[in-house]
């Protein structure tokens, strides 16, 4: 075998889990069907933000394919390929299935092949049926195959890789231990389980989150109705309280939240839950945009608005399913003029200064730590003194999700 380990897909997961094999001494193969992102790679440019691998890429040795099928010059195989949800609530395992049709004629005895994208329960069975279906290997004997489940958060690759216990759930003993090998040098702890639990535990992680934000966004909403300051009502839940508290709202998304309920959704026994969670977050743009048309007369037309932040999260520069995109829409709906600032995407954006001039509305979409600067909150009282700031993070430090400039407390401290 020319290679230790391939890794199929080198996106936001599968990149940095290809260079932190490679910086373990093990010999890498990355495999990816974009050309362009390819090409970046080759010249050791990161084709997207991740603390820590800057460095990385430029110092370890990563080889590199287009094609599928050269995976199989590895001893192991990981997909980290994207597995998106169709509006039928349904995983779409498109991408893996291409994969896999790619790979089947080239799979020999003793290959491992492991699943680290995010999956519905009984995909990993199902992989080791479609191997045995059309080659008729038998899986945990002379064909191994796994559920690693990525449960790292994107901007903390780096840190959590070689801490955040790593799930192994292999169809078999044999396949368990020879995942747990492949994983051990990266340091994390290894725990093993079955296939179907592995990949319960992954998106029940997502799912946890994605419900535990809900509830402050639903908040949110009720305090709007009855005229309650959302801040003062988390504080009065929280404080001193033995028994947990209740996070603060703000626009949830993101590519993983977004799609991961869907994965239990398909076959729950109680249909409905997490379809509610999800109503609650995908509601929260339309909420802002109609708090601001009560406040400003009923009308956005021509309004100027300045939208900061497109990134789905702090910091971070992904934008894929970000609800500020939704936000967007639904503000060019309504015919306003809307001008968006973020320092992070490298999608090309007003400065902060160009945005904000001027905007008679200012609507903190991302939680960047760039705007969670008295600076940033004195800048737009300077350039938009009559704006109505919203801010459902309390990034800035307005203490209210909507507020005019002249109310804001924080600015006549
Ligand atoms: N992004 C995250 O923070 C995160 C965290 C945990 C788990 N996950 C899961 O990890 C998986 C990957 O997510 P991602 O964000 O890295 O996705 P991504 O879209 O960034 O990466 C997928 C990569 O696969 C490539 N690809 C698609 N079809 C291919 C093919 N036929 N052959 C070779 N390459 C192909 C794409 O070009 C892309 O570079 C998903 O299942 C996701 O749910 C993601």
């Amino acid at each position: 075998m020319r290679y230790d380990v391939s890794v199929i897909g080198l996106g936001r997961i599968g990149l940095p889990l290809a260079l932190s094999f490679a910086d373990h001494g093990l010999s890498v193969l990355g495999v990816d069907s974009d050309q362009e992102r390819l090409g970046a790679i080759r010249e050791r440019r990161m084709p997207f933000k991740e603390p820590g691998t800057d460095e990385l890429i430029a110092r370890v040795e990563l080889g590199t394919s287009t094609r599928a099928a050269d995976a199989a010059e590895a001893r192991a195989i990981v997909l980290t390929l994207g597995t998106p949800a169709l509006s039928h609530i349904e995983i779409d395992i498109r991408d893996i299935r291409t994969v896999l049709d790619d790979l089947l004629p080239h799979l020999r005895e003793g290959h491992l092949l492991v699943l680290r994208s995010t999956v519905a329960p009984g995909t990993t069975e199902f992989v080791a049926g479609y191997l045995e279906k059309h080659r008729g290997f038998r899986v945990g004997e002379d064909i191994f195959v796994a559920h690693v489940p990525e449960r790292i958060a994107a901007d903390k690759f780096m840190e959590e890789i070689s801490s955040l216990p790593c799930i192994v759930g292999g169809i078999g003993e044999a396949s368990g231990e020879r995942a747990a090998q492949l994983f051990e040098p990266l340091g994390a702890p290894i725990v093993q389980t079955t296939p179907v639990q592995a990949e319960l535990a992954k998106i029940w992680t997502n799912i946890l989150r994605y419900a535990t934000f809900a509830l402050p966004n639903l908040l949110m909403m009720d305090c709007e109705r009855y005229g309650a300051n959302v801040f003062d009502v988390i504080e009065l839940i929280n404080r001193d309280y033995p028994r947990g508290g209740i996070k603060m709202p703000g626009l949830t998304a993101g590519t993983c939240l977004r799609k991961d309920f869907a994965f239990s959704e398909e076959r729950s026994s109680a249909p409905g839950m997490l379809l509610a969670v999800s109503r609650v977050h995908e509601t929260v743009p339309l909420f802002l945009v109609d708090g601001v048309k009560r406040r400003l007369g009923g009308s956005l037309r021509e309004k100027r608005i300045a939208v900061l932040g497109l990134a789905f999260k702090s910091d971070t520069d992904d934008e894929r399913d970000s609800l500020s995109h939704k936000l967007i829409r639904l503000l060019e709906r309504e015919l306003a003029d809307v001008a968006v600032h973020d320092p992070v995407v490298a999608t090309p954006t007003s400065s902060f200064d160009e945005a904000v001039a001027g905007a008679e509305v200012v609507i903190v979409a991302t939680n960047h730590s760039a705007y969670s600067t008295p600076e940033s909150l004195r800048a737009i009282a300077e350039q938009a003194p009559d704006a109505l700031i919203v801010d459902p993070w309390n990034a800035l430090g307005t203490a209210q999700v909507f507020a005019y400039v002249a109310e804001v407390a924080a600015l006549r401290a």
